[in-house]
């Protein structure tokens, strides 16, 4: 058999940024691909990355994403742990780096964190924050998308629910980039892994404190319904499978939603008829919020190991095999969406997106971001008129294989 010719490769800082074509060469001549450059197999065709989401048994989870960039990632992810577990909790597999049966324990726990109820009485607070935010840049006709709208709002949203105050965001946003660290390449060195293994040791001291807080005496938080839960059939979770659930929703909830946001309005701002489609029928919204997903996907890529021999799409997969699973990919597949570069609100499968995947891991909080993502644009467009990308402001992207996110998005706008 010839091999594949593939022009380009997915570590290409460039291609990270505007992945569509390289995706469109994939799913055209490899959907199921070999990087050499890493050995992954990268999955990007509908029908085989839904095959592969919905077969835990085959495509499991257990793995450590910081050991998939090579031995020396490996070591820096070791002495992460290391430490953090000297100085806070150490890491244990829970929930989305678990497969089923054990990951239905975590799954049916955190399921109750975030129930229609539970959501539905958050939304007061993303109505204020929203309105906050926005209260505190209006008047200047300008502002940095991202600094100031998409990364607080989600923040501020999971940092409420953890007791922490609108002053207190950056250390939020510490605390969560402390916490992905290992995944996002961030361990350098000896260094960085202990300080960065601190910082989430710090947020495990706070969250520690406010666990034994709420076991005294609980509220209608999050944090209340994961030790209310525990109690109930299933064994009580430790305070490490606490924590590292935090971890995951912290992490989970904060980045994604964010990015989700920026770059539902960079598309806005590039598609001004859709903005304005938008702007005077609301009942798009939700279309509209499941069609930016679908186009630019916050999470392009996660992973999975294969437990044994398997075989997709004609290609063969050693068992150990790791699968680099490209949501952003199937979600431009032209056999699910036809014209998929177009960006449609009115799509009318736009909700058949994969972004926030599928089977047993499907995203938990998918019912809170669509809403964070609804009420977010529905005050934009009742405040803001006129909104345009800053002259000669060239948005960039912070590159990698998981998120897709930009750096800033400047933006200019003038009073509803
Ligand atoms: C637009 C925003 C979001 C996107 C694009 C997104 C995307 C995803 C994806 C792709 C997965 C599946 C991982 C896999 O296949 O292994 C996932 C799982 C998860 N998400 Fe989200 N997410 C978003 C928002 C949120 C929010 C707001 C929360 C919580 C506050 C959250 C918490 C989680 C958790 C805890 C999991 C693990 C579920 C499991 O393994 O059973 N996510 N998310």
């Amino acid at each position: 058999m010839t091999a594949v010719e593939i022009e380009g490769t997915l570590l290409d800082p460039q291609v990270q940024a505007c992945p569509f074509a390289y995706h469109a060469q994939l799913r055209e001549k490899a959907p199921v691909y070999r990087m050499p450059e890493t050995g992954f197999y990268v999955i990007s065709s509908y029908d085989d990355l839904k095959t592969v989401l919905s077969d835990p048994a085959t495509f499991s989870n257990d793995i450590l994403v910081e050991q998939l960039a090579g031995e020396a990632a490996a070591d820096l992810g070791r002495m992460f742990d290391e430490h953090l577990a000297e100085v806070g909790w150490g890491h244990v597999q829970t929930l989305q780096r678990t497969d089923p049966p054990e990951h239905g324990r975590y799954r049916r726990l955190i399921n109750r964190t975030l129930t229609p109820p539970m959501v539905k009485s958050m939304l007061p607070s993303v109505n204020r924050i929203a309105t906050e935010l926005i209260d505190a840049f209006i008047d200047k006709g300008s502002c940095d998308f991202i600094a100031d709208f998409a990364f607080p709002l989600p923040g501020l949203v999971i940092a409420e629910q953890i007791g922490l105050d609108a002053s207190e965001i950056n250390t939020f946003k510490r605390w969560s980039d402390g916490m992905l660290a290992p995944a996002m390449g961030l361990l350098v060195d000896e260094e960085s892994a202990r300080t960065y293994s601190e910082v989430e040791a710090e947020a495990q001291h706070y969250l520690a404190k406010l666990f034994e807080e709420r076991r005294a005496n609980p509220t209608d938080d999050i944090l209340s319904a994961l030790l209310a839960e525990s109690a109930d059939g299933d064994a009580a979770l430790t305070m490490a499978e606490l924590q590292n659930l935090m971890n995951q929703l912290i992490t989970g909830g904060y980045t994604t939603t964010a990015d989700a946001i920026g770059n539902a309005m960079l598309l806005l701002l590039e598609h001004p008829d859709q903005m304005e489609l938008l702007r005077n029928d609301r009942s798009l919204l939700h279309n509209f919020a499941d069609e930016a997903l679908r186009h630019s996907s916050s999470v392009q890529g996660l992973f999975r190991r294969t437990t044994v021999d398997t075989e997709l799409s004609g290609v063969k997969i050693p068992a150990n095999s790791i699968l680099h699973t490209r949501y952003g990919a199937a979600n431009w597949d032209e056999s699910m969406f036809p014209e998929p570069e177009k960006f449609d609100i009115t799509r009318s499968n736009a909700n058949k997106h994969l972004a926030f995947s599928r089977g047993p891991h499907f995203c938990v909080g998918q019912p809170l971001a669509i809403q964070e993502m609804i009420i977010a644009f529905d005050h934009l467009l009742d405040r803001l008129s006129d909104i345009q990308l800053a002259p000669g402001a060239a948005p960039e992207r912070t590159g990698g294989l998981i998120f897709y996110s930009l750096k800033d998005l400047p933006i200019t706008f003038t009073k509803a």
